[in-house]
């Protein structure tokens, strides 16, 4: 079998059987299939698509390309939750200690940064001493033993992907919905979940744009994921305007335990959203007969403490500080510069380009550039403003942290760019969270 004939034949639009997509699988692990190559099929894909049966093949053998691990003898279900990515989306910091402390059981493989998007593993690396790469045997036992563990990818979970993605990522080729399902599911399936929830975002922060790709995504995610055995609940969201109050790593993770500890009133939409994923897990986990019982478990979880002992316990037990919760301040280090953004006119906030904020922090150091960049922890916005929300000029529609003044003017201009504000009186109707 050939490369170049099993291209040609996408680039026609033909359907590709398992045979010729289990061999660009093996190519792009053993590297027998060229960079051109490789970056040629996805193009192809990209253009042509792909039919359920030939995605759900793609998915199964990029997940065989590597170790494919297995949760036996656990007491409680096995559960994720995977976010199509967006920016201040540090829910993943919550909904893990919470589906724990709910009788589930989460071992979370996240992802890093991309393009203006932020990661959980490199929120997570904020927290000095936490280690995002566990041995495998400390992995399980923590998993095991506190109900949550969240760490970054191994090269040995499905390694076809990595490759395929370095790939696409500079080939324009990223916003596809077979190879995004793909992607994602193979990574999900070698974890060995038995119920995941996808938040896919959708909006001017998002990958998918629009609610017809965020529906199409969603479909196609749903039923891939069911066709090779692991059942998926998606609900598509509104990723029109930043998460939540902070943007950036060590800004989210005070954000969380802020979150968790409920020392300080929590955002209404971060709640809202937090709530209805975890709620689906619960649900997919049998852990409660539907998504309002499930809540009131959840809510339990978050007043009685136990959501944020799970989250001490797992940072103590992956490296960090015992007394993260406590101290935060003491952890998370603050950065030189803070200044607040002021808001250049009076009147209603009515737009974010959601994505140029996300650029904002990548600018201020806070996202990589290029593959390997180291990051600075410390710098990112904070108190953000919401949608539908009132101001008068001058006050601050959020509050940068930077690591210098330079770096500062240049976000508070970027900011006060992205924000779109209006008269107050100009109608406006705030858009729903959960789309569908
Ligand atoms: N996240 C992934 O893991 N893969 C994609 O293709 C897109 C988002």
């Amino acid at each position: 079998m050939l490369a170049q004939e099993i291209i040609r034949a996408k680039r026609e639009g033909r359907a590709l059987d398992e045979a010729q997509i289990r061999h660009f699988v093996r190519g792009l692990v053993d590297g027998s299939w060229s960079e051109g190559q490789v970056a040629a099929l996805g193009m192809a894909v990209f253009l042509r698509g792909m039919g359920r049966d030939e995605a759900v093949a793609l998915t199964r053998a990029m997940m065989d390309s590597g170790r494919v691990m297995a949760w036996p003898d656990m007491p409680g279900p096995v559960l994720d939750k995977h976010s199509s990515g967006g920016v201040g989306d540090k829910l993943s910091l919550m909904i893990a200690p919470m589906v724990a402390a709910c009788g589930g059981y989460v071992p979370m493989i996240a992802g890093r940064g991309l393009g203006h998007t932020g990661g959980t593993v490199d929120k997570l690396e904020a927290i000095p001493g936490y280690t995002t790469t566990p041995a495998p045997a400390d992995f399980d036992r923590i998993v095991r033993t506190l109900g949550c563990a969240i760490i970054g990818q191994t090269s040995d979970l499905a390694p076809a992907d990595k490759r395929f993605y370095a790939v696409r990522d500079i080939t324009a080729t990223v916003e596809s919905v077979p190879l995004i399902t793909a992607s994602i599911l193979s990574k999900k399936l070698a974890a060995g979940l038995q119920g995941l929830a996808m938040d896919i975002k959708c909006g001017n922060g998002a990958f998918a744009a629009t609610p017809e790709f965020g529906q199409e995504l969603a479909r196609s995610i749903v039923e891939v994921a069911g066709g090779a055995g692991l059942r998926t609940r998606a609900l598509i969201t509104d990723m029109n305007q930043v998460l939540g109050w902070e943007v950036g790593n060590a800004l989210e993770v005070r954000g969380a335990i802020d979150y968790l500890t409920g020392r300080t009133p929590r955002e209404a939409r971060t709640h809202e959203l937090t709530l209805a994923l975890c709620a689906e897990m619960l649900v997919l986990g049998g852990l409660a007969p539907d998504t309002a019982a499930a809540r009131v478990k959840l809510q339990a979880a978050l007043d009685s403490g136990a959501a944020a002992d799970r989250f001490a316990r797992m940072v103590a037990a992956l490296g960090g500080p015992a007394d993260l919760l406590e101290r935060p301040e003491a952890y998370l280090t603050a950065a030189p510069v803070v200044r607040p953004i002021p808001a250049p006119r009076a009147g209603r906030v009515v737009g974010m380009n959601t994505r140029d904020i996300g650029l904002v922090i990548v600018e201020l150091g806070g996202g990589r550039r290029l593959p390997g960049d180291a990051l600075d922890m410390r710098v990112g916005l904070d108190r953000f403003i919401q949608l539908g929300d009132l101001v008068a000029a001058g006050d601050p529609i959020a509050v940068v942290h930077a690591a210098d003044e330079a770096a500062a003017e240049r976000a508070i201009a970027q900011v006060s760019g992205a924000v779109v504000i209006d008269d107050a009186a100009a109608p406006w109707e705030s858009a729903p969270l959960v789309m569908a």
